[in-house]
């Protein structure tokens, strides 16, 4: 196994506090996102949008690595540069999003389980030759009504080992997202009690499956209330029952964990993690860092609106969340960040 390799583009994609950018929204969730915003929704004004994140000042300072779709992996900038390319040459790793969604489970009513199994040894030998040094695969476990039942846990943790398995072979770190969602009137115990569950039968498929845990990367929720429970608690409560949560489930040999932002505002996903990065300081086995996508880019859509003008803007505006991340894994983020 190539564990060597894993481990240095590892060590690369958080380096000097980076983290990961997510844009590889599916094409019918980017066209959402850009329908909530009166954004044509082509295969041109996606290409143009991706461009304008991938030629971003900077970015290379607070990103390490960028999460592709298939369409985006494949695309140029206008002047006909390779998206892979811009990306490698501003020092930031490219990586691909490779499961091909969250269907309906058979006999869990509401629950989900997510494909993209079949044919994917094929497509990890294609990505990686279209220059993708890591992979992502989401699953998405939701809270009420009983579930998650426990069958939906285990089928979506058995694909996510199969997965990660997979991905080491062909040399690729996989990324292990298994999302507990943020929608429900749940209390934030429940959510801890969930993803705990959650995170334990993940990690014991990795085992059966023989995956190696210093080569994959963990991508979670962080432990939150529902979006409308009545209670929301404070960002060091959030901070402390996070940390507290992956501290009881997630191995020390896993060498990094990169947190979704799961419909959070960019404030306050930026104000949590710099909590937990403050108060755990000298207790965390491994990096705990962030892969976002609304997060960063979603102040940024919304100053693009689709117009070539607003593209410096916008540009700003994406820099902005990345460098407030980067400083929230230091432990050196501030509200004062946000007063530009
Ligand atoms: P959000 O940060 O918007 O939750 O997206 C993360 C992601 O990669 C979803 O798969």
């Amino acid at each position: 196994m190539k564990s060597r390799g894993l481990g240095d583009t590892t060590t690369m994609l958080f380096a000097d506090g980076k983290g990961l950018l997510a844009m590889d929204e599916s094409n019918p969730t980017c066209n959402k996102r850009f329908a909530a915003l009166g954004i044509a929704q082509t295969v041109e004004t996606r290409r143009a949008y991706r461009e304008l994140i991938v030629t971003t000042p900077g970015l290379g300072e607070c990103i390490g690595g960028a999460i592709l779709y298939d369409e985006t992996i494949r695309q140029q900038t206008r002047d006909g540069i390779p998206f892979v390319k811009v990306l490698v040459d501003a020092g930031i790793i490219p990586g691909i999003k490779v499961d091909q969604g969250a269907k309906d489970l058979a006999g869990h009513p509401s629950e989900k389980v997510t494909e993209g199994l079949d044919g994917l040894r094929d497509r990890l030998a294609e990505y990686s030759r279209l220059g993708a040094r890591f992979a992502k695969w989401r699953a998405v476990i939701a809270i009420g009504d009983g579930r998650p039942r426990w069958g939906c846990t285990e089928a979506n943790a058995h694909a996510l080992a199969r997965y990660a398995a997979l991905c080491q072979e062909a040399g690729l770190i996989p990324i292990l997202e298994p999302e507990v969602l943020m929608e429900g009137d749940h209390t934030l115990d429940r959510c801890f009690e969930v993803t705990e569950e959650v995170l334990r039968e993940v990690f014991c498929q990795l085992n059966s499956q023989r995956v190696m845990l210093e080569g994959v990367i963990l991508k979670p929720n962080m432990v939150l209330p529902g979006l409308i429970c009545p209670h929301q608690e404070t960002v060091d409560e959030v901070s402390d029952a996070t940390v507290n949560c992956l501290l009881r489930a997630v191995p020390a040999a896993v060498p990094a964990i990169a947190f979704l932002s799961g419909g959070q505002s960019a404030e306050l996903a930026s104000a949590r993690l710099n909590a937990m990065n403050l108060r755990f300081k000298s207790r965390l086995p491994w990096a705990l860092a962030f892969s976002f996508s609304r997060a960063i880019q979603q102040p940024a859509l919304e100053i693009w609106k689709g117009q070539e003008a607003n593209v410096p803007a916008a540009q700003q505006a994406l820099y902005h969340r990345a460098n407030c991340n980067q400083a929230a894994r230091r432990g050196d983020y501030s509200a004062a960040m946000e007063k530009r």
